[in-house]
C-alpha cells in the first residue's frame, strides 16, 4: 500500500513538472566595483509541490513562508520579524539546466531585479549561530562629545560612491572652506568601505580604501578626526561585513588605524536579536571601544527604536539616532525635526539625541528651507554632520553651514535641547536656554505662505521684552519695543534670535 502511494506521488510530481528538484543551496553573486561580492542565498528544500527553506539577501534573512508553481515557474515568499514589523520578499524563479533564475522587485513599482544563482555548498551563507547578548551593566562615560559632534559623513551625498581620494578631498575642503574653523571636525566614512575578513578574522578595507591607517594619518594631519561605520549584525545594511562576534577585534583594528568615531548601525542584527535585546548588543561594542585604548565617539544608529534615549548613555553611547533616515526633502526634514520636542530631557553634554545628519546643500530644498534645517538642528542641540559635497558648495550653502552665531547655539556648553513653547497652526516658537542666562528663540513658519509671528515674552518665560536681541541670520541687533514682538517669517522659513534680559 505504502509503495503504491510513493509511486503515485512520484508519478504525480513528474507529471506536474517537479521531476527537476530545487532542493539545495544556491548562491547569486553580484560583484561591485570595490571588489566586494554581494551574495544572495536561496537555501531551498522542495517537498512534493511546495518549497521551504531560507533566503538571505543583503542584511535580511527570510524564512520561506509561501510557495507555489513548478520548478520551471515558481514563486516563493520569504518572511522575517523585524522588531514589531514583519518584512516580506517575493521571488519569481525558474530552474534552467543547473541554474536558478530568480527575479524580484524591491517595491511593487520598482524595476525587476534579476539574478542567476548556482549551486553552493550546503551551509554556505547560513546565518551564524546566535551569540547570546551579555548581561546589562553600565558602561562608563568616555568623556567625549561634551558638545554635539560636528563634522561630515559620506552617506547622504555619496552613498556607496565613497573612496580614499574623496575622503581626502573632503578633508581638504573642510579646511579650505573654513568649515573646520567653524567647528566641523569629524570626517566620517559610512558604509561600503570593507572587504570581509582575513584568515585571522581581521576586518579588511576594500580596494576603494587601500590603506586605512594612511588615510587616518592624512585626515589627522589636517587637524581633523576620522570616523567609520559598522553593524552589530553579521552584515551592514548593504550586506557588507558587520562586527558580529568580532566586536573586540574590530575595535582594536579601528584603534590601530587611528579611528576616532564609530557609527554602529543595527541593520542585520535584526535577524538575530529582538528589540528588547538591543541595549545589551550595543553595550557589547561600548565595552569593546573602551577596551580598545583609544577615545572613540560612539554613535548608535538603530532608528530611534526601543526608546534608545533612555539607555543610550548606559551603553557608552555619545549620540543616538531618534528617527528613521532623513531625506533631502522639506517633508522629511520638517517631520523629523519638529517631532523632537519630547526628547529634550534626554540631551546633555556627552549624550545627544541625533535626528540624523544634515541634508543642507544636497539640492532637494531651498536655501530658506536649509536655513530652517540648520536652525532647528541647532536649537535641538543635534550633532551637525554635514552630508553634502564640500568641494562644490554655493556661497549661500557655505554661509548656512558656517554661520557661527547659529553654531554657537548648537554648541552651547550647557547642552539644553529646545522645547516648543507656542504653536499657532503652522507657526511655532521654540526656545532654548543658553549659558550665561541668554536664550535662543526660534520663530518657525511651517506654512506655505509668508506669515507674521508674534512672540509674547511671557511664553518665553520673561516678564517684559528683553534688553538685547540679535537676529542670527541677519547678523544684526534687533530693536525691540516694550510689548510683544511681531516679525514676518517667510514660508518654510525661520527667524532665529538670541535674547538676553
Ligand atoms: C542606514 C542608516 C543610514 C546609512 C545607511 C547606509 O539606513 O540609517 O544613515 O548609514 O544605513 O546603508
Amino acid at each position: 500500500m505504502n509503495t503504491l502511494r510513493i509511486l503515485l506521488v512520484t508519478l504525480l510530481a513528474i507529471g506536474s513538472g517537479f521531476a527537476a528538484d530545487l532542493t539545495g543551496n544556491w548562491v547569486a553573486e553580484s560583484p561591485s566595483h570595490d571588489g566586494y561580492v554581494r551574495k544572495s542565498y536561496f537555501d531551498l528544500k522542495q517537498e512534493d509541490s511546495h518549497v521551504t527553506g531560507h533566503i538571505r539577501t543583503g542584511q535580511f534573512y527570510y524564512t520561506i513562508s509561501e510557495s507555489s508553481g513548478t520548478p520551471d515557474d515558481f514563486t516563493i515568499t520569504g518572511s522575517m520579524q523585524d522588531g514589531k514589523n514583519t518584512r516580506q520578499v517575493h521571488y519569481q524563479g525558474k530552474l534552467v539546466g543547473d541554474e536558478l533564475h530568480m527575479s524580484t522587485r524591491r517595491r511593487p513599482d520598482a524595476p525587476l531585479l534579476e539574478v542567476v544563482a548556482h549551486r553552493a555548498p550546503q551551509g554556505e551563507g547560513a546565518m551564524p549561530a546566535r551569540i547570546d547578548p551579555p548581561a546589562l551593566h553600565k558602561v562608563p562615560y568616555n568623556g567625549l562629545a561634551k558638545t554635539p559632534p560636528m563634522g561630515w559623513n559620506s552617506w547622504n551625498k555619496f552613498a556607496g560612491r565613497i573612496d580614499d581620494a574623496t575622503v581626502r578631498a573632503v578633508a581638504d575642503a573642510l579646511v579650505s572652506s573654513g568649515m573646520k574653523d567653524a567647528g566641523y571636525t569629524y570626517v566620517n566614512i559610512d558604509y561600503t568601505w570593507d572587504a570581509g575578513r582575513d584568515a585571522q578574522g581581521n576586518i579588511q578595507s576594500n580596494n576603494k580604501f587601500p590603506d586605512m591607517k594612511a588615510l587616518a594619518d592624512y585626515v589627522h594631519s589636517k587637524g581633523l578626526k576620522i570616523g567609520i561605520y559598522s553593524s552589530p549584525g553579521p552584515n551592514t545594511c548593504a550586506g557588507y561585513e558587520g562586527s558580529y562576534g568580532h566586536e573586540q577585534q574590530d575595535a582594536r583594528t579601528w584603534a590601530a588605524w587611528g579611528i576616532d568615531y564609530l557609527k554602529y548601525d543595527w541593520c542585520s542584527a535584526r535577524n538575530l536579536y529582538t528589540d528588547d535585546e538591543m541595549q545589551a548588543v550595543y553595550q557589547k561594542m561600548g565595552d569593546a571601544l573602551q577596551a580598545s585604548g583609544r577615545s572613540i565617539v560612539y554613535s548608535l544608529c538603530q532608528y530611534g527604536r526601543q526608546e534608545v534615549w533612555k539607555w543610550g548613555p548606559d551603553v557608552g553611547g555619545n549620540l543616538w539616532r531618534t528617527t528613521g533616515d532623513i531625506g533631502d526633502r522639506w517633508e522629511s526634514m520638517s517631520k523629523i525635526g519638529f517631532n523632537q520636542d519630547e526628547l529634550a530631557p534626554y540631551a546633555a553634554p556627552g549624550h545627544w539625541n541625533d535626528p540624523d545628519m544634515l541634508e543642507i546643500g544636497n539640492g532637494g530644498m531651498s536655501d530658506i528651507e536649509y536655513r530652517t534645517h540648520m536652525s532647528l538642528w541647532s536649537m535641538l542641540a543635534a550633532p551637525l554632520i554635514a552630508g553634502n559635497d564640500l568641494r562644490d558648495m554655493t556661497p549661500a550653502i557655505h554661509d548656512i553651514l558656517t554661520n557661527r552665531e547659529v553654531i554657537a547655539i548648537d554648541q552651547d556648553s550647557e547642552g539644553h535641547q529646545a522645547k516648543r513653547v507656542a504653536k499657532n497652526g503652522d507657526q511655532e516658537i521654540w526656545t532654548r536656554p543658553l549659558s550665561g542666562g541668554a536664550q535662543a528663540v526660534a520663530l518657525f513658519n511651517r506654512g506655505t505662505a509668508d506669515a507674521p509671528i508674534t512672540i509674547k515674552w511671557s511664553d518665553v518665560g520673561m516678564k517684559s521684552a528683553p534688553k538685547k536681541a540679535r537676529d542670527l541670520w541677519a547678523h544684526s541687533d534687533v530693536k525691540l519695543g516694550k510689548g510683544d514682538y511681531t516679525v514676518s517669517v517667510p514660508a518654510h522659513g525661520v527667524v532665529l534670535l538670541r535674547v538676553r534680559k
